[in-house]
């Protein structure tokens, strides 16, 4: 038993989310939680929305609304399709609370106190048509590293390193082509070569732990060597004031985004227990050793353009509080932090061959897939062909295929002819006569099942955890077709007819359980189906809630998952009434493929 803390990339404010941002960030994180709880942990999983920076401004812009109003339909927006999706989140909230800013504000003033900023003067670019600032990252040029032409202002794509905008070599603007001018400007750096003995040991303490995505910890180790102080302050008047005298009034200066929202993890951690009992709670997942003993544990959920952020920045923002770099230092209110178990990043997803664009319509919204499909045909086909360990593509003949295929005819027609025979024949579970040596294979096979699926998705293999429990589908599909139990219609016949139907609700009821991290909805819906009550899957819900501070009320993801089942096989109760079942899953009809295509930008 461990406390675990699901630390989920806090999606941008600017828009809509589209299918390649969840299955980035999204399922994974939701099947790896769900899991967990079943495993007997305690999960606390945390996210929100990131409602600062330029993105957001120039989306305001283009809608003829204030970054605030903006962020605010966003916010709903991405909330409700986050809890269409059935995403467990015992906190989902936003970064313009008032209680993110105090912890924001905390975490600058103890990096501050520590020692861990330099006050530099840089360049800041300015757009010579309009005289306004020019955001990082809408300015591009030829990455300084790698020679890349492609990269942008604050980060190159294609080595990954982050870069300022006068770095790049032949700067233009994205909006209008012009070259930008730079001026002058002051900020704070955050020191992060100071930090750099202490984030190499941790990174080579988790390189050897051996759970880490290869890529990742290779990606993370590479990107220490190019180390420099960064900027954590930018010109810009929308976000978090930075609390110094001399700077928390000045309008045109504020954090930046990797020191706020990144920051989210630890101040949605706090709001959540601040809206509990117990609102030091929080600091069983992020202080070490908890009076209760327990460890605690930390799994942060991303895409792989995230993995900076993460495995750099803020673990060096973690030690800089904590008074834990070269510089030394002290605690302060949040005391020692702290850092990432592990980084879990996806790939990308491609759509149809080519990268997700809003403006070319390369593009399918959460909500306009979940209006069409079932959330569950949405997340099987992320668990076992999304951008797990390599890019992949969404295709809608692949959807189609997936979906009726192996969810419907695999997994769902095993469900639905079981319901079905025992319905007809005994409308209940019948008892078990004497086991065959067939029987006892099979249920021996679907029981392993649970601790083989179950090691796979604590160890991030989501796509063979699936893989394993579709096998585990087929072969008691095999065992329906092999032992024909529709064949045996005399009264001689019915004990065996019995039993055979007994092994297969029971193999059935304990597969839904072990596909139930991945397929929650249909679970619940099973479940009932097999006369359980209550759900195998909490789900979460919306509540509008208070500022806990006096800001804005907002809406929030929670969700009470405590009803969440155990790990493991739980025998049957013979008697308990099953009738005819209707279809979990919906079959898909070909013609889907090109009405979907027809919706894509050519
Ligand atoms: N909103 C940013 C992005 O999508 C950052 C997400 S992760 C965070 O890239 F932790 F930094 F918030
Ligand atoms: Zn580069």
């Amino acid at each position: 038993m461990s406390k675990v803390l699901s630390a989920v990339a806090w999606p941008y404010a600017n828009g809509p989310r589209h299918i390649g941002h969840v299955a980035g960030f999204g399922v994974p994180s939701d099947v790896f939680s769900r899991y967990m709880r079943m495993a007997g942990h305690d999960v606390l999983m945390v996210s929100g929305t990131d409602e600062h920076g330029t993105p957001i401004l120039i989306a305001a812009d283009e809608a003829g609304l204030t970054p605030q109003e903006l962020a605010d339909q966003n916010h709903r927006m991405i909330a409700e399709d986050l809890t269409a999706l059935g995403i467990s989140y015992d906190l989902y909230t936003r970064t313009t609370t008032r209680n993110h800013y105090a912890v924001v504000q905390e975490m600058f003033r103890g990096v501050h106190e520590n020692g861990y900023f330099v006050e530099k003067t840089t360049y800041g670019a300015i757009s010579p048509s309009t005289g306004r600032t020019l955001p990082d990252r809408y300015i591009e040029g030829t990455c300084p590293i790698c020679g890349y032409d492609g990269a942008r202002g604050d980060q190159c794509d294609s080595c990954g390193n982050q870069l300022d905008p006068h770095e790049l070599k032949d700067p233009k603007s994205k909006i209008n082509g012009e070259t930008p001018e730079f001026i002058e400007t002051q900020h704070f750096f955050l020191d992060l070569p100071a930090l750099a003995d202490a984030l190499t040991e941790w990174l080579d303490e988790r390189e050897a732990s051996g759970t880490w995505r290869p890529n990742v910890i290779r990606f993370s180790q590479n990107i220490l060597k190019e180390i420099k102080p960064r900027a954590m302050t930018r010109d810009i008047d929308w976000g978090i004031p930075i609390p110094l005298e001399g700077w928390q009034d000045n309008p045109t200066k504020k954090l930046y985004v990797w020191f706020d929202a990144v920051i989210g993890y630890l101040s949605a951690s706090i709001e959540w227990a601040r809206r509990g009992d117990d609102p030091e709670a929080w600091r069983a997942w992020w202080n070490p050793a908890s009076d209760s003993g327990e460890e605690a544990l930390s799994y942060y959920f991303m895409g792989k353009d995230n993995i900076t952020f993460h495995s750099q920045i803020w673990p060096a923002e973690l030690l800089a509080y904590s008074g834990r770099g070269d510089k030394g230092g002290g605690l302060h209110a949040f005391g020692h932090l702290n850092l990432p178990t592990e980084v879990v990043s996806s790939e990308f997803l491609t759509m149809e061959g080519r990268k997700f664009s809003s403006s070319k319509r390369v593009v399918i919204y959460v909500r306009d897939l979940l209006s069409r499909y079932q959330p569950d045909a949405f997340r099987y086909f992320v668990a076992s062909a999304g951008p797990e360990n390599q890019d992949s593509d969404f295709t809608w003949s692949e959807f189609v295929r997936r979906t009726n295929d192996e969810l419907v005819a695999g997994w769902g027609n095993l469900v639905s002819r079981t319901a079905t025979l025992i319905a007809k024949n005994f409308g209940q579970i019948p008892p078990a006569g004497e086991f065959t040596v067939e029987d006892r294979r099979l249920l021996d096979l679907v029981e392993g099942t649970f601790p083989a699926v179950g090691d796979l998705i604590a160890a991030h293999r989501q796509k063979q955890a699936i893989g394993q429990a579709m096998r585990a589908v087929a072969e008691v599909n095999k065992y329906v077709t092999d032992s024909e139990p529709w064949t045996l219609k005399s009264e001689d016949q019915r004990e065996r007819l019995g039993t055979i139907l007994h092994v297969l609700a029971q193999c059935v009821v304990d597969l839904n359980l072990i596909l139930s991290p991945f397929l929650p909805f249909s679970a619940n819906a099973i479940h009932a189906v097999f006369g359980g009550t209550g759900e195998v899957q909490p789900m979460p819900r919306i509540d509008e809630v208070d500022d806990l501070d006096g800001g804005a009320g907002y809406p929030i993801i929670t969700g009470d998952y405590t009803g969440a089942r155990a790990w493991g096989r739980s025998p049957l109760q013979v008697g308990t009434p099953i009738s005819k079942p209707t279809p979990v899953f919906t079959k898909l009809d070909t013609a889907v493929v090109d009405e979907e295509l027809a919706r894509l930008g050519g």
